[in-house]
C-alpha cells in the first residue's frame, strides 16, 4: 500500500507584528472604532502579522517553501508536484505555484493553485495525498500562503481586525509506512454570501467588490457544526477514534469557535494546536503556520496522530488526519 507522508514543514510570517492596541490607534486615526478588549474578547486574536505593501503572496509562499525542503532534507529538483492554496494569488495568472515553483529552482512536474479561502491548506494536502497514493507524483510540496491584508477593508472593523498574513508549508512523500490515512472535502456553494470577496478584474477595471465580506455569525455557527461532523468522518475512515487523536490542528480563526469544537469532539485543549492569539486568521496559510509551529517546539512527534481542519468561504471545509 502506497502513502504519503509528511517528511518536513516550514513557514514564514511578514516580519511586522501589529498587536490590538497599535492596530486599534491605527484605524482610530481613520475613525474606525475598536479596542484589545472587543478583538481579544470575542476572537482570542493578541496580534497578527501584517506584510509590507508590495509584499506578495508568492515571496511568503517561496520562504515558507524553502524551510519545509530543508526541514525534508531535500532538493527542489526532487518535487514532482507544488499544490499551493491561497484567495490572494499574486497574478490572475501565472499560478502562485509557478512562481514558487521558478523561485525554488524546481522544474519539471506539476504546478498548480487551489483556491478553497481558509479550507485552501486542507483541499491542497488531500489533493496531493490522491496523487502520491495513485502514483502519480512521489515528492510533493504543499503550501497555505496569503496576504490576505489586500482583501480587507480597514473600514470595517466587523472583519479587518480578524485576519493576518503568513505562509506554510509541508513536504509530502510516497512512503510504504502509514502517512495520511484519511481525507474528506466538502462545499456547500448555496451559502457563498456568508463569507466572499465578490469582485474580480474585467476589461481592465476591478468589477464587483474587492474586499473580503463576512456574516460573522453566520460562519460561527455553519464552522462548528460542519467542523465535528467532518471530523468524525475521518475519524472513522481511519479507524482511529477522536479518543486516539494525539494532537487537533484546526483552521485558526477564532479561539471561540476551536474551544466549542475541542469540547464538541471530547478533544482537550492540551491537545489543540492554538495560533490564532499570535497570528489571527492567515486563511489558507493558518493550519500549516499552526502545524510547523507545532512540529518546531516539539509537540508534534513522529508517529502521532494529527488532525487537520479547515473551513472557510464557499462554503467549504475538510479534514485531514494524518501519521506522522
Ligand atoms: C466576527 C465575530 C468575532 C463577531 O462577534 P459577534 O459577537 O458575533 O459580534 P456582532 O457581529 O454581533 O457585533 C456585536 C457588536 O460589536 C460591534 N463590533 C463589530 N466589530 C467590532 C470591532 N472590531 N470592535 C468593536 N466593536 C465591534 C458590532 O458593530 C456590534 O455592535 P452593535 O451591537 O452596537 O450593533 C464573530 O461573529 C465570529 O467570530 N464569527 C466567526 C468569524 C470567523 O471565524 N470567520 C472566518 C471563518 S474562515
Amino acid at each position: 500500500m502506497q502513502y504519503a507522508k509528511i517528511i518536513g514543514s516550514g513557514s514564514f510570517l511578514p516580519p511586522r507584528v501589529v498587536d490590538n492596541n497599535e492596530l486599534a490607534a491605527e484605524l482610530a486615526s481613520r475613525n474606525v472604532e475598536t479596542s484589545h478588549e472587543w478583538i481579544f474578547t470575542r476572537t482570542g486574536i493578541s496580534q497578527r502579522h501584517l506584510a509590507d505593501n508590495g509584499v506578495t503572496t508568492s515571496q511568503l509562499a517561496t520562504k515558507a517553501a524553502q524551510a519545509a525542503i530543508a526541514d525534508a532534507g531535500i532538493n527542489a529538483s526532487d518535487l514532482d508536484l507544488i499544490i499551493l492554496a491561497t484567495s490572494t494569488p499574486d497574478y490572475v495568472f501565472p499560478s502562485t505555484a509557478c512562481l514558487v515553483q521558478a523561485n525554488i529552482g524546481a522544474k519539471g512536474g506539476a504546478a498548480f493553485d487551489v483556491q478553497a479561502v481558509c479550507s485552501g491548506f486542507v483541499y491542497a494536502l488531500a489533493t496531493a495525498d490522491a496523487f502520491v497514493r495513485a502514483g502519480r507524483a512521489k515528492t510533493a510540496l504543499v503550501i497555505g500562503a496569503e496576504v490576505f491584508s489586500s482583501i480587507l477593508d480597514w473600514s470595517d472593523r466587523s472583519t479587518c481586525v480578524l485576519f493576518g498574513d503568513g505562509a506554510g508549508a509541508v513536504v509530502l512523500q510516497a512512503s510504504s509506512e502509514p502517512g495520511i490515512l484519511s481525507a474528506q472535502l466538502n462545499a456547500d456553494g448555496s451559502q457563498m454570501g456568508v463569507l466572499n470577496a465578490a469582485g474580480n478584474v474585467s476589461h481592465g477595471k476591478v468589477v464587483g467588490d474587492p474586499f473580503l465580506r463576512m456574516d460573522g455569525q453566520a460562519v460561527f455557527k455553519l464552522a462548528v457544526t460542519v467542523l465535528s461532523e467532518s471530523a468524525k468522518q475521518v475519524s472513522e475512515q481511519a479507524g482511529i477514534s477522536l479518543s486516539n487523536i494525539d494532537w487537533l490542528v484546526p483552521h485558526q480563526a477564532n479561539l471561540r469557535i476551536i474551544n466549542f469544537l475541542g469540547r464538541k469532539l471530547g478533544v482537550p485543549e492540551s491537545k489543540v494546536v492554538v495560533t490564532v492569539d499570535k497570528h489571527a486568521n492567515t486563511s489558507a496559510a493558518s493550519v500549516p503556520l499552526a502545524l510547523d509551529a507545532a512540529r518546531r517546539d516539539g509537540r508534534i512527534k513522529p508517529g502521532q496522530h494529527v488532525l487537520m481542519q479547515g473551513v472557510g468561504g464557499g462554503f467549504t471545509w475538510g479534514s485531514v488526519l494524518a501519521r506522522m
